[in-house]
């Protein structure tokens, strides 16, 4: 008799939705020891000669130090890929590239344009695949949002979220956490820059409602966030964008209408004097930074999760 034993299935986090209420519960009590652990220089090591291939086909800091440094911090190593300096450039197949890499290493970040690329790398991948920013959707990054709302605020569950300016990845991965983990988000766009429902992913409208106005939208809110007019891969658009988005910068009045407790997020980089106004951003309501560094600790505890499982 031959014994076979099932593969066990791989864990992708390719969007927000990938994951459940109950193991977001578990990755932002993960992240908070992972994070005190840090903060006292005590070793935090499970990853320990495992390697992690980073693919960047846009540009990026944050999420390029966070997973590259996390992952050190694992006690693992990293291989960082990009499009210029790759056969992706020069048009190997993507699946044929998921074949290889997957072959020699043990988990993927990608950023890059389209959601269906990321999809169809993880499609041909024997190994967990992250997104760390596709045009649709930018989860880890909401993922470090919702962690830092908790540190400072507790529970985001009945809370609501304004978000001024575009219709982009950020809203998009917005909205599938206002509906895993019971939040409302108040929507203001420009006209021609709504969210699309049905690229957001997400099953009802249920959990969000549109405001022409974007003071409108912030008026009682607990949250204000907002992003860069113009996101990688749009560039050509700037100029329109600059005109279709002049009322659309999150300013002191707006801070005003939303609680008194409200805080201000921003997912960085930020162009100050565009989408926010200088003393938002550089306020004492504004937690850019800890949302920034955040990004770290709670990949650290999604890497270890998508590798390892849950840890009791
Ligand atoms: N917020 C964010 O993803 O930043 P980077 O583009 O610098 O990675
Ligand atoms: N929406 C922005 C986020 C940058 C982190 C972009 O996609 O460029």
């Amino acid at each position: 008799m031959t014994m076979t034993s099932t593969p066990k299935p791989i864990k992708h986090y390719l969007q927000f939705s990938d994951l459940n209420a109950s193991d977001y519960a578990y990755l932002f009590e993960r992240a908070a020891l992972i994070k005190k652990k840090f903060k006292a220089y005590e070793k935090h090591q499970p990853l320990i000669d495992r390697t992690l291939v980073m693919i960047f086909e846009k540009a990026s800091t944050r999420t390029r130090v966070s997973f590259e440094a996390g992952m050190y911090q694992l006690g693992g190593t990293v291989v960082n890929l990009t499009t210029e300096g790759s056969q992706l450039g020069r048009a190997e197949p993507i699946e044929d590239s998921a074949k290889v890499i997957s072959r020699m290493v043990d988990l993927v970040m990608i950023r890059t344009f389209e959601q269906t690329k990321i999809e169809r790398f993880a499609a041909h991948s024997r190994v967990p695949v992250i997104n760390g920013l596709t045009n649709e959707f930018h989860p880890c990054q909401i993922l470090a949002d919702i962690f830092t709302y908790i540190e400072h605020r507790g529970s985001i569950k009945g809370k609501t979220v304004a978000w001024v300016g575009d219709g982009n990845n950020m809203a998009n991965t917005w909205l599938q956490a206002s509906e895993i983990l019971g939040f409302t988000v108040h929507l203001s766009t420009p006209g021609g820059y709504e969210v699309d429902q049905s690229i957001a992913g997400i099953r009802s409208a249920e959990s969000y409602k549109v405001f022409k106005d974007p003071m409108q939208a912030c008026a009682g809110a607990d949250l204000v966030t907002t992003d860069v007019w113009t996101s990688m891969g749009y560039e050509a658009e700037n100029e329109a964008r600059k005109k279709a988005f002049a009322d659309w910068c999150v300013d002191s009045e707006m801070m005003q209408a939303a609680k008194p407790d409200a805080l201000f997020m921003h997912c960085l980089p930020a162009h100050r004097g565009e989408e926010v106004e200088a003393e938002v951003i550089d306020g004492p309501q504004s937690v850019v930074w800890d949302e920034a560094e955040n990004r770290m600790h709670v990949q650290k505890a999604l890497m270890e999760y998508l590798l390892l499982g849950r840890i009791a």
